[in-house]
């Protein structure tokens, strides 16, 4: 099984990271294998709502702005499972991880049922590691694009400061789990 773990903070070594690492050491020790994808390392600019609002993302399912989303999206249409990491923005997910979402959902979401996550698990962790606070409107978000590219919430894990040590072993339990589960 082939799981894209995408992160979205500029930090290396910070709790987004951890949750990512934590991630990945789950799907290895199923026996999967962890594509490691950070998108602050990447080129993936905002969507441009192109034309009167529709680009070529709805009658192509191609987004025309070209730069490393392209790449980015043929990997995660022949992926079997997601993970998305986010750090906790003002209640958001981060600036990176909504120029990836917003893109990727224009071109999946007009495909409806064909869509290429139709049913593939997706694990989503908001890391709030300030205040604490906003990790549930940043799951809501989450949750709201995984209904919309039609993809499975395997789950939604809420991280702060404070319970970060017990939930790194929720994010390693909740990736191993979802390999275990589509590997007989
Ligand atoms: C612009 C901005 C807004 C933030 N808003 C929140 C927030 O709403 N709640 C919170 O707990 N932390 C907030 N933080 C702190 C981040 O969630 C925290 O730095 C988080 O750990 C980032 O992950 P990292 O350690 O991987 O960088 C914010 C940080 C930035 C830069």
């Amino acid at each position: 099984m082939n799981v894209i773990v995408v992160s979205s903070s500029p930090n290396k070594d910070g709790l987004t990271a951890a949750c990512a690492g934590a991630a990945i050491t789950g799907i290895q020790l199923a026996g999967g294998h962890a594509q490691e994808v950070r998108l602050n390392d990447l080129a993936v600019g905002m969507c441009e709502a192109c034309d009167n609002g529709w680009g070529t993302c709805q009658p192509d399912h191609e987004c025309q702005v070209e730069d490393d989303f392209q790449e980015l999206h043929a990997a995660v249409r022949q992926a079997d499972a997601l993970v998305l990491v986010s750090p906790v923005y003002w209640g958001e997910m981060s600036e990176s991880a909504k120029a990836f979402t917003d893109r990727l959902r224009r071109c999946e979401a007009t495909l409806r049922e064909n869509s290429h996550l139709v049913g593939k698990p997706v694990i989503a962790v908001a890391a709030a590691g300030g205040s604490g606070g906003g990790m549930i409107t940043c799951l809501l978000s989450m949750e709201r694009w995984i209904d919309h590219i039609r993809a499975r919430k395997f789950d939604l894990i809420p991280v702060n400061r404070w319970s970060r040590d017990y939930k790194l072993v929720a994010i390693q339990d909740a990736a191993r789990t979802m390999v275990q589960e589509a590997i007989p």
